[in-house]
């Protein structure tokens, strides 16, 4: 499905993705300032694929996603994935396909809409993800919207030659810290 738009604060929004910037954030994944803790590095990044994605992604019914828009501009993407509406869990992600915007505050904003639409629109149980460790920013935005540590998964991921830890986080209504 695709989410809805949401106002946030900073000129920050949540908007329903179109494909044409589906297209074009996904081919970003593969610039190296981006993909340090993203992965895979390889792919196909085909129109055709894309379009396929795209179109599954709009069609599931286990899914939320957005893209996220910045002073107009899309620059990211985020959802709430493999939902199961018995449990009311699922898996967030977040990823901003703009290396010169990191550290301004917009993943931040982006998770508080997300994390506030999974409680007060889909009356879910609970969020988690997995983050690498040492993926400071991506831990950091998910924390101030009430992520917590559940677990840890030592050296599950292999890049750039070294193997990396796996932050595994939850969050849960009564973890929100921003009721506005
Ligand atoms: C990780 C990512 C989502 C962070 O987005 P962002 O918009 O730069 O994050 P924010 O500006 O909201 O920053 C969140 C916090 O992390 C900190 N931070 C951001 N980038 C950081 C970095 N590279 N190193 C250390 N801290 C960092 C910020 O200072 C802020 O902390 P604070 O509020 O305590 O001061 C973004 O860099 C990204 O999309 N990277 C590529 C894909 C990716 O890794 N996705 C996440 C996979 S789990």
């Amino acid at each position: 499905m695709l989410g809805p738009r949401l106002e946030g604060r900073g000129r920050i929004s949540l908007v329903p993705p179109t494909l044409e910037d589906y297209r074009r954030l996904s081919r970003s994944m593969l610039q190296p300032e981006i993909g340090r803790f993203w992965g895979p590095r390889f792919g196909d990044f085909s129109d055709e694929t894309q379009e396929k994605r795209f179109k599954e992604g709009a069609d599931s019914q286990t899914s939320v996603s957005w893209h996220i828009a910045f002073a107009g501009e899309v620059v990211g993407f985020t959802g709430i994935f493999d939902i199961d509406w018995v449990d009311r869990d699922g898996e967030s992600g977040i990823f901003i396909g703009r290396p010169d915007l990191f550290g301004k505050g917009i993943a931040s904003e982006a998770v508080r809409l997300r994390t506030r639409y999974a409680w007060d629109e889909l009356r879910m149980h609970r969020v988690h993800n997995w983050i690498g460790l040492a993926n400071r920013g991506s831990r950091r935005a998910n924390e101030k919207s009430g992520y917590r540590q559940m677990g840890l998964y030592p050296r599950s991921w292999y890049r750039s030659g070294e193997w990396y830890d796996e932050w595994l986080g939850e969050a849960f209504p009564h973890t929100f810290p921003d009721p506005t």
